[in-house]
């Protein structure tokens, strides 16, 4: 048979916190809710997001017409995204949280080249290509552009067999993956190369353009409504690997663009400068001789060991 349950006593817990909560005594209440047993980390966190929710919510007087449009701003980002279109790695990006995340988590010596977020456009399985010599973007619109990269330690010495996985937009701003062909079997202007025994790589690719961050979404109705700026400066990406130090994941900037001090993603930092240099006409660093004016990046990443 059933037991029964003993009916509570009347008046019980009419004295505790958990009834005539105001808009104040909430906060102790809620947190107070969360299970002893739960996990340390989580409850942290957990905890720490209540206090900062309600806290807010009381700094600005929140409105309930405010707060359902904050719910369905979140609602609607959530449901753009996919596997390939991801808003809501977009609004951590442009609210300079995914930045945020990964300076505290990759803190190094003032020399070593500093982290940025990968971004969207990075592809797991990009082609190998031989270490120097190949030709990247031989569909891509854009003015010549010769990389060298050398990648060394803290010391300045060089690291041969390093993992260097590049990718980069064209000339107008796109990568390959945001056109209607993309196949990985037809990728333009991304490869991993591997090192010499120098720590170096080069290939050809093409002048990257500032673009701007895909605005047809929630992000792009945030950015209008805050009057921002979608754009970002012209870079390369960079993903470096080598046993033993911490993986590089990266950009190179082009030091002259005029986007470098509104970036949209707060990614623009000073061991990420690059010098493109315009050159004339004339013998490549390749050997090849071309006909149009090109440019020129020399770069050395300087990797941080692991602990
Ligand atoms: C990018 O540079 O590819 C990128 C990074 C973060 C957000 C959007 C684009
Ligand atoms: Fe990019």
């Amino acid at each position: 048979m059933p037991r029964q349950h003993r009916p509570l006593p009347s008046r019980r817990n009419t004295t505790r916190a958990m009834r005539n909560l105001d808009e104040h005594t909430i906060t102790a209440e809620v947190l107070g809710r969360i299970g002893t047993k739960t996990d340390p980390r989580l409850r942290d966190i957990l905890q720490s997001a209540i206090r900062h929710l309600h806290e807010l919510a009381r700094e600005v007087n929140l409105t309930e017409a405010e707060w359902l449009a904050g719910v369905r701003f979140l609602t609607r980002t959530g449901q753009m995204s996919t596997d390939v279109r991801q808003e809501m790695v977009l609004l951590s990006d442009t609210l300079g949280l995914s930045q945020l995340v990964v300076a505290q988590s990759h803190r190094r010596p003032p020399a070593a080249t500093e982290q940025t977020v990968l971004g969207p456009f990075h592809v797991e399985g990009a082609p190998v290509r031989i270490s120097h010599g190949t030709m990247l973007g031989d569909r891509s619109p854009g003015s010549p552009l010769f990389v060298s990269a050398r990648v060394t330690n803290g010391a300045g010495i060089p690291l041969e067999g390093a993992h260097v996985d590049v990718w980069q937009a064209d000339g107008e701003g796109l990568y390959d993956v945001q056109k209607p062909e993309w196949e990985l079997g037809r990728a333009q202007l991304r490869a991993v190369f591997c090192t010499d025994e120098q720590g170096r790589v080069s290939f050809r690719s093409v002048m990257p353009t500032h673009y701007a961050i895909p605005t047809d979404g929630t992000v792009g109705e945030m950015m209008r409504a805050t009057h921002r700026s979608p754009m970002r400066p012209a870079h390369v990406h960079f993903r470096i690997v080598h046993p033993g130090f911490d993986p590089l994941v990266t950009h190179v900037f082009a030091a002259d663009d005029p986007y470098l001090d509104t970036d949209c993603v707060f990614g623009v930092l000073s061991t990420c400068l690059g010098t493109f240099i315009r050159r004339e006409p004339g013998a490549a660093p390749d050997g090849s001789v071309v006909n149009v004016p090109f440019h020129t990046l020399d770069y050395t990443f300087i990797l941080h060991e692991s602990l």
